[in-house]
């Protein structure tokens, strides 16, 4: 049985992966912010350990990989905030937490799980996005936040590829969740689930990815809708 530690589980693609991973029977460690998404978590997934862990505040992972025993196939880093807004008015509080969350929070956790990764040979994900590749206006902070992990993960894999742990960033582009929906409302446009890429596609990636044989690796994958039919 397989050992999955994952971020994001309460919505979107990280609820699509958790769910998935269940249903194949692997064991899942899944990481929720406060103790009501902990209690949604564990009535969801029965047989998963939940752990506290809100990423917004990267000091309190410290030692957070002792919570976790024996060897971890996967980290899959899912969850993500997003804020939109021009540089000129930026809300600091806003700034730091896309930051925390979306990139401070993964290097610690993964150096928390790298003893765990490496005992098995695991692999590191990293769900980006399409803006970790390039910045629109009003999506400074985010891009910032995703370019950055980006960076991390570049720099993981090539520290670890002595350890035989594998690293693979994802950059999905806009997927029908709950994230979706808000940036629509930011952006002031009508929101049409249909005209994205639904959140069981993203997962189909991960789900390759961590299915390889162990003679391969995708260090990086975009995933695009289709173009739409005439
Ligand atoms: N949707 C898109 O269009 C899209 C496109 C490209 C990439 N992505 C990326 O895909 C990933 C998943 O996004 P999604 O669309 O599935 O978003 P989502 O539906 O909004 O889910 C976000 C997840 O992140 C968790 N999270 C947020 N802040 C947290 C914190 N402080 N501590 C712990 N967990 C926290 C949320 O937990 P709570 O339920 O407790 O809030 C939730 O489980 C993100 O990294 C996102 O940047 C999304």
């Amino acid at each position: 049985m397989r050992t999955h530690v994952l971020t994001g589980a309460t919505s979107g693609i990280g609820a699509a992966l958790a769910r998935a991973l269940a249903e194949r029977g692997d064991r899942l460690v899944l990481l929720a912010r406060g103790d009501e998404a902990a209690a949604a978590l564990t009535a969801d997934f029965s047989q998963a350990q939940v752990l506290v862990a809100d990423l917004a505040d990267p000091g309190t992972l410290n030692g957070l990989g002792r919570q976790i025993d024996g060897p971890v196939d996967s980290l899959l880093h899912v969850a993500g905030v997003v804020e939109l807004s021009p540089v000129s008015r930026l809300r600091l509080h806003d700034w730091e937490e896309q930051l925390a969350v979306n990139l401070t929070s993964p290097a610690v956790l993964t150096r928390e799980l790298l003893p765990h990764l490496r005992a098995s040979r695991g692999i590191a994900v990293f769900v980006n996005s399409s803006a970790g590749l390039s910045a629109s206006a009003g999506w400074s902070s985010y891009a910032a936040s995703k370019f950055g992990l980006r960076a991390l993960a570049d720099a993981l894999r090539a520290e670890e590829s002595e350890h035989g742990v594998r690293v693979t960033t994802v950059y999905p582009s806009r997927t029908a969740t709950p994230m979706q929906e808000k940036v629509h409302e930011q952006e002031g446009s009508a929101y049409d689930a249909s005209r994205w890429l639904r959140a069981e596609t993203v997962v189909s990636t991960v789900l390759h990815v961590l299915d390889l044989p162990a003679d391969a690796t995708i260090p990086e994958v975009t995933v695009r809708p289709a173009p739409a039919r005439a």
